[in-house]
């Protein structure tokens, strides 16, 4: 693999490489990280990057687009199937942007927007004040509750009542229990807002019947491809049909200039995959073993963020453990764990620090690993904390996660 790139530029090659055995020796936790299949990279790399295609099957600013039109048409067909959707539009480049063109469909920049606190489990992308939703709309949030740190839908429905959004952005990074969307959609419906589901971390989930869907809910449903739904890097814009002119219009030219086409063919054979029987048993491996690694991190005295996960990720309150967020980052890496510093709720550490991490167990379980791995898991992380100022015991940790790696190959017969 990677042949013309070692010969051509043995720099980029040697960061390549590196990033392969990064992959291939580390246990991944990082809840928003997959391994994409090896025909979703093929596609990636193949040359329908050349391709300029502005405009959507059929309806082209460009000649040529006859084979790029049945890429993007095969991924269009392939997500409302998944998703039960009436309309989808697969050209946004990253989840960020399906927000952007979620938004300026529905409302105008200076409308007021309602989404969760991002230090709550939120995304920059639903209100952050540097972000372009914190700029161009005036944001409330909505908070999770600090006895249960359950969404306290009952505060969201008095903002609701006093600040009269336009639009609720529902959706997380960081929330391991169930959105009741229908209830969400009940309130946007009192208050006549508009429902914008962003589900870029439960789509693989959803597609697979795992947790509950949106779809009748939401106006528009928005999400990433390649977290759990294990696809590209992208984005995805699914709808009810009223919404389908105004949203790809909005996308392009609103929104963006010509399409991935390579990213679309991507998007294309991950909807296969997860429209397969064997993508449903994954997810079901993937929520078995984050509940087991919860289980097995509380066991350990751990406390997870809500008191567990119905879902793929969970948030771990560190305080107890003397360490925050950011040291444990540290020593998980020097022991061969890759996860990321999160804040919990009501944090009293600041974003760059935090008290928590967020684990997920989407990657693990790509590459094969079971229930009973997680208890092995926990131990290493569990370890790791508590030598976090030993780099030898960290390095010894590390030997035995790369062992327990080498049993479980990326990608089978990959060669680097
Ligand atoms: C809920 C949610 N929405 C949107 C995004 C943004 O996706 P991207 O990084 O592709 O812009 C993320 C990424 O972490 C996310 O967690």
């Amino acid at each position: 693999m990677y042949d013309e790139i070692r010969k051509y530029d043995p720099q980029l090659y040697k960061a390549i490489k590196g990033e392969v055995l990064r992959q291939q020796n580390n246990l991944e936790l990082i809840a928003s990280e997959n391994y994409a299949s090896k025909a979703v990279l093929e596609a990636l790399g193949s040359i329908l990057t050349n391709k300029y295609a502005e405009g959507y099957p059929g309806k082209r600013y460009y000649g040529g687009c006859e084979c790029v039109d049945i890429a993007e048409k095969l991924a269009i067909d392939r997500a409302k199937k998944l998703f039960g959707a009436e309309h989808a539009n697969v050209q946004p480049h990253s989840g960020t942007q399906a927000n952007i063109a979620a938004y300026l469909s529905l409302i105008n920049p200076g409308d007021k927007v309602m989404g969760l606190n991002l230090s709550h489990g939120g995304h920059l992308s639903h209100g952050h004040p540097l972000n372009f939703s914190g700029r161009y709309f005036k944001i409330v949030t909505m908070n999770v509750s600090k006895e249960t740190e359950l969404l306290d839908y009952e505060e969201a429905e008095k903002l609701m009542e006093k600040e009269r959004p336009k639009l609720i952005m529902a959706g997380a990074s960081n929330y391991s229990r169930i959105w009741d969307w229908k209830r969400l959609k009940k309130m946007a419906d009192n208050w006549k807002a508009f429902l914008v589901t962003d589900i870029a971390h439960y789509a693989g989930l959803i597609a697979a019947g795992v947790y509950p869907s949106p779809v009748e809910y939401a106006d528009i449903m928005t999400t990433t491809t390649h977290k759990t739904l294990r696809g590209p890097r992208g984005g995805l814009i699914l709808s009810k049909a009223p919404y389908a002119r105004t949203i790809d219009r909005t996308n392009f030219p609103g929104n963006q200039g010509g399409p991935l086409m390579h990213a679309i063919a991507a998007k294309a054979v991950c909807f296969k995959e997860a429209l397969s029987p064997a993508f449903t048993e994954y997810q079901k491996q993937v929520v078995k073993n984050a509940r087991k690694l919860a289980r097995e991190l509380q066991a350990r005295g751990y406390r997870i963020v809500a008191g567990g996960t119905d879902c793929h990720l969970m948030s771990v309150d560190l305080r107890a453990k003397d360490i925050t967020g950011k040291d444990a980052e540290i020593a998980l890496d020097k022991a061969g764990i890759t996860v990321n510093k999160n804040t919990i709720p009501y944090d009293p550490q600041p974003p760059m620090v935090t008290s928590g991490i967020r684990i997920g167990t989407p990657a693990v379980t790509t590459r094969g690993l079971k229930d009973r791995d997680m208890a092995t898991i926990a131990s290493y992380i569990d370890d790791a904390i508590k030598h976090k100022n030993d780099d030898k015991a960290l390095k010894g940790i590390a030997e035995q996660v790369k062992t327990l790696c080498a049993r479980f190959p990326i990608y089978p017969g990959f060669e680097i």
